[in-house]
């Protein structure tokens, strides 16, 4: 009946026991800023974030349980073909790139098929941890910005500006605490992290990043890492804790695809 057939490593994610919701009942705020933004200066600790709440069916009214309001998941499978119109009134997702948010609403080909393939497991509250790999241009960056879409929010940063915010709390004229930048970056009900390869491969930063990727997992809150690596370089790269927490949840996708464009 469904569209979408999981890979065992998806199956296995999908009989985790479901997250019972907290008394967070409050109706949804997107949160949208840059990583630039926050480190500008003011203080975020009364900003609401998204928690998993009881939401309401925009198209058959009815009551479900999830993190991302908008559809129920019988609705959100047709939205989801319905892609174009979900585009032109998706939320504007300031963090992320321009270019890439221009595309979502014109993509094709062998990208659109893996977001959607990879859909209903960023969407079913279980905590999914992706990385996704590939050559330059294969459409890494507009897929998580199409999941951002689809989702109603997200959170985008490459990780070197990641590194480097929280590194600027380090410095005494910084007015933001190093946990208050790391909060936001735990908490936000989706995260991508973009071009992971562009970074020293620092102990301060794998054991940073092991940590952020573990509370994420543990909150199940899904994150997307992207890099333009070879699987084999992934260990090397990212750290071993992280790529093992990753296949346990939901899988390194590769972007064996040609590129698009030339
Ligand atoms: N699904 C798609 N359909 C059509 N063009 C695409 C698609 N995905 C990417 N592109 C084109 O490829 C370019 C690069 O995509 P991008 O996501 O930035 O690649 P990557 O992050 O893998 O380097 C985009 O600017 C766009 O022109
Ligand atoms: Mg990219
Ligand atoms: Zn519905």
């Amino acid at each position: 009946m469904k569209p979408y057939a999981l890979t065992p490593a998806q199956a296995a994610v999908a009989i985790l026991p479901p997250h019972t919701p907290g008394r967070h009942e409050q109706p949804a705020v997107l949160p949208i800023r840059t990583a630039g933004e926050f480190m500008a200066g003011e203080t975020l600790a009364d900003e609401p974030l998204l928690e998993l709440h009881t939401q309401t069916c925009k198209s058959c009214s009815r009551k479900f349980v999830a993190r991302f309001p908008g559809f129920c998941d019988d609705c959100f499978e047709k939205e989801v073909e319905r892609v174009q119109v979900r585009n032109t009134t998706a939320v504007a997702l300031k963090t992320f790139p321009e270019r890439a948010r221009q595309v979502t609403q014109k993509m094709r080909g062998p990208s659109l098929e893996k977001a959607k393939a990879i859909m209903p497991l960023l969407r079913s509250n279980q905590g999914a941890q992706l990385i996704v790999i590939g050559d330059r241009w294969t459409g890494k960056t507009v897929m998580a910005t199409w999941w951002a879409q689809m989702l109603g929010f997200g959170l985008y940063t490459k990780a070197y500006d990641l590194f480097a915010s929280v590194r600027h709390t380090y410095h005494e004229d910084s007015k933001l605490r190093e946990h208050e930048v790391l909060d936001r970056f735990r908490k936000a009900d989706f995260l991508v992290i973009d071009e992971a390869q562009e970074r020293k491969e620092s102990d301060w930063e794998n054991t940073l990043l092991t940590n952020l990727i573990d509370k994420r997992y543990d909150a199940l809150k899904p994150t997307v890492i992207i890099a333009n690596l070879k699987q084999d370089a992934l260990d090397a790269a990212l750290g071993p804790s992280i790529v093992r927490r990753v296949a346990e949840t939901g899988g390194i996708i590769e972007c064996t695809w040609p590129p698009y464009g030339q």
